[in-house]
């Protein structure tokens, strides 16, 4: 598969209301799932494939994501992001040929990032429920990407360190076009180097994979790209990657 535009969003699950009834009311057409029922077939294809990519609009308001946004916008133009690293503790370097975002930790201590923080238990609630992953905890950072910054291919987590089982990318920008650059690429797990997706990062897409399994990129941004990255853990305390 060498034209990109094939392996766009192949596993793209979004749920479009039928355009019915609630048209000719007048009425906002509510989705045909509930949040439960979007995680159900996200679940599924976690275990099918290792990832799925998801618009959870319907089920996070814009407003959320407008006040994400925001935030991170703030602490990007105060100079409050850190150079993200690679490795834990005493092993973090900083690797400029690797990754050049920036990165600050989500507290959940704003009114947004309670709403958030309620959305992601709810949702290692469901992996638990669903997958029984025994997942423990989350924990979650902002990231920007500035125009000419990427993250090469990487995995989150390495087999056996039981941390990160499941990562999860929400993108918080308004509009993101095909020549912005800055898309995430998955790779397939069991076919090495074979890109499986390129998934734009518009506001309001949530990407799930798992951190051991699939092998993933970001391409180069040309463009200032917002997003937040939310691992689920199996640890009850932080223990170095
Ligand atoms: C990461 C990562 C992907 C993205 O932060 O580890 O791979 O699309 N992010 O931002
Ligand atoms: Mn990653």
């Amino acid at each position: 598969m060498n034209d990109p535009t094939l392996i766009e969003d192949l596993r793209d699950l979004t749920v479009v209301a039928p355009a019915g009834d609630a048209g000719t009311l007048g009425l906002a057409a509510p989705p045909v799932l509930d949040l439960d029922g979007l995680l159900e077939i996200a679940c599924d294809s976690l275990v099918e494939a290792g990832w799925a990519s998801l618009s959870v609009l319907p089920y996070l308001s814009a407003e959320l994501i407008t006040a994400l946004r925001n935030e991170v916008e703030l602490l990007d133009n105060s100079d409050a992001m850190k150079v993200a690293g690679i490795g834990r503790g005493e092993d973090l370097v900083q690797d400029r040929s690797i990754r050049r975002d920036r990165i600050a930790w989500l507290e959940g201590h704003t009114d947004a990032q309670a709403t958030l923080f309620q959305l992601l238990e709810r949702i290692r609630h469901e992996l638990n429920r669903r997958l029984f992953l025994g997942l423990k905890r989350f924990e979650a950072h902002y990231a920007t990407y500035h125009p000419g910054d990427f993250y090469r291919t990487h995995l989150d987590s390495f087999q056996g360190r039981a941390s990160r089982i499941v990562s999860l990318v929400l993108y918080l920008n308004d509009t993101w076009g095909e020549g912005d650059g800055g898309e995430l690429q998955l790779y397939d797990r069991d076919l090495p180097g074979q890109a499986c997706a390129r998934v734009l990062p518009e506001g309001g897409r949530m990407v799930m994979f798992m951190s051991e399994e699939i092998p993933h990129e970001v391409l180069i941004a040309g463009r200032t790209r917002y997003s937040l990255a939310c691992w689920f853990r199996r640890d009850e305390i932080p223990l170095p990657l």
